[in-house]
């Protein structure tokens, strides 16, 4: 495995949702599977890739052959990756919560004693943002994600401009489309070339064709 054209090179992904805590029993979350970061994982691995595999708690396991840096919240997902670095390519596929608990509890909130909880929020780390904007030591290669239910394209322009990084790959996750946990995904892939819209197949497929795309991009 290690004899494709990745061979030598280091890849981060980061994949899962990532959990914050309300109380030592609770927290949120956005709902991920960590099906298609796993995928693309597991892709860029088959070709020779060291892959490093930052994951929040996904429903999915783990690819096997890549070394696997296990996270729960956005914070330790932001150490995580700074201690994957430096990489060859990052590929943002974690669905990180945008906020964190900041009056979490370290006890369990009781119904009766308490009432109703007020949570207050404190912003988390955009982590692609940060490795995006890196002045020296930034990936050659850094690629976002973007779940949109609506405008997908329009959405996603606005952001791979606004994170700075090379690649958005957006899809619609709008309920109808059965792609949130499901097994297929029907991607756009844009960067500053253009906006090529992939038709809908297996996320297996998807990771393929990516991870291809990668190794074109970085060996070039
Ligand atoms: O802004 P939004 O969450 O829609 O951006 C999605 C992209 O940014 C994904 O690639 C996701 O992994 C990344 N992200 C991140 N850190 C955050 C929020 C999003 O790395 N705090």
């Amino acid at each position: 495995l290690s004899d494709g054209p990745l061979k030598g090179k280091r890849i981060l992904v980061t994949s899962g949702p990532t959990h914050e805590p309300i109380d030592p029993v609770r927290y949120i979350a956005n709902r991920s599977s960590g099906a298609q970061g796993t995928a693309v994982a597991r892709a860029l691995a088959a070709l020779g890739a060291h892959v490093v595999f930052v994951t929040g708690p996904a429903d999915v396991p783990p690819p096997e052959g890549v070394e696997i840096i296990r996270v729960e919240t956005a914070q330790q997902m932001q150490d995580a990756v700074g201690t994957a670095l430096p990489v060859d390519a990052a590929i943002f596929a974690a669905a990180v919560a945008d906020w964190r608990v900041s009056s979490a509890s370290e006890r369990k909130l009781k119904k009766t004693k308490d009432g109703l909880p007020v949570l207050e929020f404190a912003e988390n780390p955009d982590i692609l943002h940060g490795v995006s904007q890196m002045k020296t030591g930034r990936p050659a290669l850094v690629v976002g994600f973007a779940a949109e239910t609506n405008d997908v394209i329009e959405n996603a322009t606005a952001k791979r401009l606004r994170k700075g990084c090379d690649w958005i790959v957006a899809n619609d996750v709008s309920p109808a489309t059965g792609i949130m946990g499901g097994a297929e995904n029907a991607v756009t892939v844009i960067s500053e070339a253009g906006t090529e819209e992939w038709p809908r197949m297996s996320k297996d497929q998807v990771a393929q064709k990516l991870a291809a795309r990668i190794a074109d991009s970085i060996t070039q």
